[in-house]
C-alpha cells in the first residue's frame, strides 16, 4: 500500500529500560517479514486479504502517523500513544464507530450486539452487560475457569500424538464462557461445537467483507457468503436453544444479570433477539480473545523452556485460588509480553462519524482510521528491542516507565474491552494449571505463522507435543 512519509519521530522511550534487562540474551519469537515494498492500495488489500500484518513495510514500525488513501475513502494509522489518546479518548465521540467491515464482519452472527453497536444504542447496550462482568464480582466465576482448565487438562493428557492446541483451547475457554452463563447443562462437548463453528465462520466471512470494502463487486464470493450465513444461523440456532432452555427465569446468575438490566422506566434492555445478540456476542467476543492468549503464550513457553521452567517453579501444585492470581507475578509478565507481541485484537478500526482533522489529514464522515497493536507494541520508539521476548518488561516498575497507549491488549478508550478482568482471570488459571501439569513442545515439522483476519491466530493452528512434568 503506498504509505505516506512519516511525521516527526517519537522520543525514544528506550532509554528508561533497565539495563539489567537489556543485558538479557534475546530471543526473537516467529512474525512476519515486513512487507518487502509498497505494493498498490488495491494490491495490499488483496494481500490483506490472506494477513493484515503482510501490508506493513518496515518503516510502519517508526512512524506517528500515516496513511492511504482507496477509491473514495482514506485510512489513517494513528500510530504514537499520542495520536491514540487523541482520537480514541479525546475525541471518542467522532471514531466510536467500529468499521463498516467489522459491523459487516460481525452482525451475522452477534447481531447489534454491544460489541458493533454504535451511539446511544451502544451506551446502553455497554451499561446492561458491564455490571454483571465487574472485576469486583469475578471470584463467583472462579469455579467455571478451574472446571473448564481441567477438562482441558484432561484432554490434553490424554492424547496421543501431536494436538492443535490453538482449537483446544478455543473450545476450552467457550466451555468457560457457556458455563458461566448456563451452568452444567452446557457440555464441553456443545463449546467444542460452538468454537468450531465460529473458527469455519472466520474463515469464510473475511472474503467476503474484504471484497466489500475495496468496493468491488463481490463475484467470486457468493459461496463463501452462503457458508457464512449458514454457519451463522447454526451458532444463533445453538445459543437460542440454551437460552430456551434455560427458561425466562433460569439460568446462572449471568444470564440472569443481562435478563434483568433495565432503563429507568423500568422497561427491560434486552429481550428476545437483542438478548440472543448480547449472549452470543459473550460467548465469542469472551472467547476468541483468551484462547488465542493462551495459544501464543503456550507456544512462547515452548520455544524458550528457561521460561517455561520459571514458570512451573512459581505456580501451585493445585488450581488456585482466585485470591493467589494476583502472587503468580511471573507467569502474569510471560501473558502480559505474549499479549504484547500477539495481540489478540491487532487492528483497531473505526470510522469517522463527521469531519474533522487529525494533524495534517483531513478526515471525512466515512474515513478510516485505524490503531494497530501489532504495530504500536513493537514501535522501535516505544520498546527496547521491540522484537524480543523479554517478559521483565512487565515486572516491578517498568510498566509506569511506559507511555499510555503504547500497550492495548484490550483496547483503549470508552470501548475497551468489557471482559479484560475476566479474560486476564481465565487465562492465568488455565496458564496456572496447564504450565504446571505439561511440558510443549513444537510438534516435529511444524512452525507457527501469525495470521490476522478479525483476529491475530496461528495460520493452520498450533500443533504441539504436550508431556507430563
Ligand atoms: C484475554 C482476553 C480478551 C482480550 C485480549 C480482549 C480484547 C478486546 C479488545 C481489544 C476489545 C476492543 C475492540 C475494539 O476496540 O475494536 C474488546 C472488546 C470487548 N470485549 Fe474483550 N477481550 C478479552 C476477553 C473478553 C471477555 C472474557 C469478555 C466477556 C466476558 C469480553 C467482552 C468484550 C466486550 C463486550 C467488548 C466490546 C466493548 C465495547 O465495544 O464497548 N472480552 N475485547
Amino acid at each position: 500500500m503506498p504509505w505516506t512519509r512519516p511525521t516527526a519521530g517519537d522520543r525514544s522511550a528506550a532509554a528508561a529500560y533497565p539495563a539489567a534487562m537489556q543485558a538479557i540474551a534475546d530471543f526473537i519469537p516467529p512474525m512476519p517479514p515486513p512487507a518487502p515494498r509498497e505494493p498498490s492500495a488495491i494490491g495490499g488489500l488483496l494481500r490483506a486479504r490472506r494477513d493484515v500484518l503482510s501490508i506493513f513495510p518496515r518503516d510502519a514500525y517508526r512512524r506517528q502517523v500515516f496513511t492511504t488513501r482507496l477509491p473514495g475513502r482514506l485510512i489513517l494509522v494513528a500510530n504514537a500513544p499520542q495520536v491514540v489518546r487523541e482520537v480514541f479518548v479525546t475525541r471518542h465521540e467522532i471514531y466510536q464507530r467500529k468499521s463498516r467491515f467489522l459491523e459487516d464482519a460481525l452482525r451475522p452472527v452477534v447481531g447489534g450486539s454491544c460489541f458493533i453497536a454504535s451511539g446511544d444504542d451502544w451506551a446502553e447496550k455497554r451499561e446492561a452487560i458491564s455490571p454483571p462482568i465487574h472485576p469486583s464480582g469475578l471470584a463467583q466465576f472462579h469455579p467455571c475457569y478451574i472446571q473448564a482448565a481441567e477438562t482441558c487438562a484432561e484432554g490434553l493428557a490424554r492424547a496421543e500424538g501431536p494436538v492443535d492446541v490453538a482449537a483446544a483451547y478455543a473450545a476450552a475457554i467457550s466451555h468457560v464462557l457457556l458455563l458461566a452463563m448456563f451452568g452444567d447443562t452446557a457440555s464441553a462437548d456443545e463449546a467444542r461445537i460452538i468454537a468450531e463453528t465460529f473458527t469455519a465462520y472466520q474463515d469464510a466471512a473475511e472474503v467476503v467483507d474484504l471484497f466489500g470494502l475495496m468496493g468491488l463487486p463481490d463475484m467470486l464470493g457468493w459461496l463463501t457468503r452462503r457458508r457464512a450465513k449458514r454457519l451463522a444461523a447454526e451458532l444463533r440456532g445453538r445459543v437460542a436453544r440454551l437460552i430456551d432452555a434455560a427458561g425466562p427465569e433460569g439460568g446462572t446468575p449471568l444470564l440472569k444479570a443481562l435478563r434483568a438490566a433495565h432503563r429507568a422506566d423500568g422497561s427491560p434492555v434486552l429481550t428476545g433477539e437483542r438478548l440472543l445478540d448480547e449472549v452470543v456476542m459473550f460467548l465469542l467476543a469472551g472467547a476468541e480473545g483468551a484462547a488465542i492468549t493462551l495459544t501464543w503464550t503456550t507456544m512462547l513457553a515452548a520455544l524458550h523452556p528457561p521460561t517455561a521452567e520459571r514458570m512451573a517453579a512459581e505456580l501451585p501444585a493445585a488450581p488456585p485460588g482466585h485470591a493467589d492470581l494476583q502472587g503468580l507475578a511471573y507467569t502474569r509478565a510471560v501473558v502480559q509480553e505474549s499479549m504484547r507481541l500477539y495481540p489478540p485484537v491487532a487492528v483497531f478500526a473505526r470510522q469517522a462519524t463527521e469531519p474533522d482533522r487529525i494533524r495534517r489529514w483531513d478526515i471525512r464522515k466515512g474515513d478510516i482510521v485505524l490503531a494497530v497493536p501489532w504495530l504500536l507494541h513493537r514501535h522501535e520508539a516505544l520498546w527496547e528491542a521491540p522484537n524480543a521476548f523479554r517478559p521483565e518488561r512487565f515486572l516491578g516498575d517498568a510498566p509506569r516507565q511506559r507511555p499510555r497507549f503504547a500497550y492495548m491488549p484490550f483496547g483503549v478508550g470508552p470501548r475497551i474491552c468489557a471482559g479484560a478482568a475476566f479474560g486476564m482471570a481465565e487465562v492465568m488459571v488455565f496458564a496456572a494449571i496447564l504450565f504446571r501439569r505439561f511440558r510443549f513442545t513444537l510438534a516435529p515439522g511444524f512452525t507457527p505463522q501469525p495470521n490476522c483476519r478479525l483476529a491475530l491466530r496461528p495460520r493452520g493452528g498450533m500443533r504441539m507435543l504436550v508431556a507430563p512434568r
